[in-house]
């Protein structure tokens, strides 16, 4: 039988040995099993139920049956080479109202999962909120709402009591500037809203709810390090105009600056063209910004900004993904040395980095190359950014596998594994075996 030819890692792309290689996914993205062992519904099985709000219809009810499949797909992880895997806790799995009563066979299954990875040598990254709020709580304000926050910090101690000793850090949030304006702003995300003071509440309760679960989990004795995961983009005014430019420091301070500086400066970013929180309490800030042990950054693109009528389309010289986003792996390194040089950080996690391209399976193979030169471009230019100091751990793959792309559905995939929805069965991509290759290149040593 003759092996496929795949295609190889260039050489030289070297990182340090503890250098961590990983892959990410998030619970309503894969696991499926939305109503077995006593999970209750979160704001996405309702937003998704709800006619005309994703693509094709298409919900998170059965995804990747994650939820029965995991002990193969832990094999699939291991099959990579991988030694960390970052994955999401579905709250509404294992406290089905968001308060009260816990749900043992929830919390049982990610106690499996977590002695599975441990057991084929794989650290478990594990994130609190990947945007499935137990639709209990959004009954009763959701993240509009102060006691949200109260409550996600006891979610965060009973899982960093639970989980914290065997786990290799923890998260609290997965880019909270999504569930504020893509949730709650532009109504794309759950639970759909479109109004700015909400969205503007929602981002500081979220934040809130970010220091007090540490505050929380740091009291109950948690020893994983603990962070919190913030998507970034440098952002690039479209010409020399003042108004690019302007808007180009008014997105980047909206995206970026309103997560990093409370966290690391204490303070909301202002000035005349940027927007007031109404239910900033004093304290609060203090409360938000509190130590941490790793920053996890996702990066998929650059904002571009263009004030013209019609806007200035952003160069794509290097491509575009399935999702329409610009490949522009310079970004990287240019956002990088920016927040090493603007705040001072902990360790880096790069906790997601990815491409959705139009896979399929052809004779048992999928020949993805525009994911592959993503990925060699982008870890070059991460490369780039740690030769210029920035100090990075580690770095996961967004996803192993194909999954739940929110409102686009199951149109766009992003996996390692391609995944055929009518049968279950994953297929390892050409880019899965580059990595794997990659990743072998740095065990040799
Ligand atoms: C970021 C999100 O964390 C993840 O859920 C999503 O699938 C990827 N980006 C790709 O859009």
């Amino acid at each position: 039988m003759t092996s496929p030819n795949y295609p190889t890692p260039p050489s030289d792309l070297t990182f340090p040995p503890a250098f961590h290689w990983g892959v990410a996914t998030s619970a309503y993205q894969i696991e499926g099993g939305a109503k077995d062992g006593g999970r209750g519904p979160s704001i996405w099985d309702t937003y998704s139920h709800t006619p005309g709000k994703v693509l094709n219809g298409d919900t998170g009810d059965v995804a990747c049956d994650h939820y029965h499949r995991m002990e193969s797909d832990l094999d699939l992880i291991k099959s990579l080479g991988v030694d960390s895997y970052r994955f999401s806790i579905a709250w509404p799995r294992v406290q089905p109202l968001g308060y009260g009563a816990w749900n043992e066979e929830g919390l049982a299954f990610y106690d499996r999962l977590v002695d599975g990875l441990l057991a084929r040598g794989i650290a478990p990254h594990i994130t609190l909120y990947h945007w499935d709020l137990p639709q209990g709580l959004q009954d009763q304000g959701g993240w509009e709402s102060r006691q949200t926050a109260v409550h996600f910090a006891e979610y965060a101690r009973v899982m960093g009591q639970r989980l914290g000793a065997r786990a290799a850090s923890i998260c609290t949030h997965n880019e909270p500037w999504c569930t504020a304006v893509l949730g709650n702003e532009l109504g794309r995300f759950a639970p759909g809203f479109k109004d700015t003071k909400i969205m503007l509440r929602v981002a500081h309760h979220l934040l809130l709810s970010h220091g007090l679960a540490l505050q929380a989990m740091r009291a109950a004795g948690v020893k994983a390090p603990l962070g919190i995961v913030l998507n970034m983009s440098p952002s690039t005014p479209a010409s020399d105009s003042a108004a690019d430019i302007a808007m180009a420091k008014r997105d980047y301070a909206q995206f970026v600056r309103w997560y990093m500086d409370p966290i690391f400066l204490q303070q909301y970013p202002s000035g005349p063209d940027l927007p007031v929180c109404d239910v900033v309490q004093a304290g609060d800030l203090a409360t938000i910004a509190q130590p941490m042990d790793f920053l996890g950054v996702n990066y998929y693109t650059r904002l571009w900004c263009s004030s013209a009528t019609p806007p200035v389309a952003p160069p794509n010289a290097m491509g575009v993904s399935d999702m329409g986003w610009e490949n522009y792996p310079q970004g990287l390194t240019d956002l990088l040395v920016q927040i090493h040089g603007d705040y001072t950080l902990p360790p880096i996690y790069i906790t997601e980095n990815g491409f959705a391209n139009a896979d399929s399976v052809v004779d048992g193979r999928v020949s993805d190359a525009p994911r592959i030169d993503y990925m060699r471009t982008h870890l070059q230019a991460l490369k780039a950014a740690m030769d210029k100091g920035v100090d990075v751990r580690g770095f996961f793959y967004w996803s192993l596998m194909d999954n739940y792309e929110w409102d686009s559905g199951y149109a766009k995939r992003f996996g390692l594994f391609h995944v055929d929805y009518s049968s279950q069965v994953r297929t390892a991509k050409d880019s899965a075996h580059w990595y794997t290759a990659l990743i072998g290149q740095h065990r040799k040593a």
